[in-house]
């Protein structure tokens, strides 16, 4: 009877202990994680309307690789795998985004189509990609060329409100949006070559 009482208190012990364990592991998970670095910018979403519009304009096909810099909550991967059933690639250096990014492609069904990494984007190799989607800087797609110069020919760039100081773009299109103001949208495409270039080659 003694021996069963010792088996009974050491499984409950050790069950106590598993549920400590899991209910800690639980709590490290729920914390929010710190990005590796200070992200170069801030997270504001681009309207859905103008997500669209961006994809319409790099005439995404099924065949595309688009890939979002700086993903934010994935609103730009997941519309183009879901509207063209195309392979998607979202990069964010926010754990936070990233978290919501992968939300969002559950939420949409489109795990086989879009993969969510966390990383720096300049550390990225980009040659996977046909379309690149852009909100970020104009000294942040400038610190982009280096990368983007590396792209297959064909391939298009487009970048929501900035454009890149130094690469003339092909088109400039202003959106009137859903929520009343004016977006503007640059469009490139690959190989991208330096205004000064150009003007050397003349
Ligand atoms: C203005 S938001 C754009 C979000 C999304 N692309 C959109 O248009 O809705 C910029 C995003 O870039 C991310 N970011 C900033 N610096 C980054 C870096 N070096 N590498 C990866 N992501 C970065 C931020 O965390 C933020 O989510």
């Amino acid at each position: 009877m003694k021996r069963l009482w010792k088996c009974a208190v050491v499984l409950g012990v050790g069950l106590l202990m598993t549920a400590a364990v899991c209910s800690g592991l639980a709590a490290e998970e729920q914390s929010e994680k710190k990005p590796q670095r200070r992200p170069d910018v801030i997270f504001v979403p681009t309207p859905q309307d103008v997500v669209e519009k961006m994809l319409e304009l790099a005439e995404v096909t099924k065949d595309d690789v688009v890939y979002d810099l700086g993903c934010g909550d994935g609103r730009i991967v997941v519309t183009a795998a879901k509207k063209y059933g195309c392979k998607a690639v979202g990069i964010d250096i926010d754990p936070q985004r990233v978290k919501e990014s992968l939300e969002r492609v559950k939420k949409n069904k489109v795990e086989h189509l879009v993969t969510i990494k966390e990383g720096d984007i300049f550390q990225e190799d980009l040659t996977p990609a046909s379309v690149i989607t852009l909100y970020l800087l104009p000294s942040l797609n400038v610190k982009l060329i280096p990368q983007l110069q590396k792209l297959k020919p064909g391939s298009r760039i487009v970048s929501h409100s900035f454009d890149m100081e130094g690469v003339k773009p092909e088109k400039v299109v202003h959106y009137e949006a859903k929520d009343g103001i004016t977006h503007t949208i640059y469009l490139w495409r690959a190989p991208i070559k330096l205004e000064k270039e150009e003007k050397d080659e003349r």
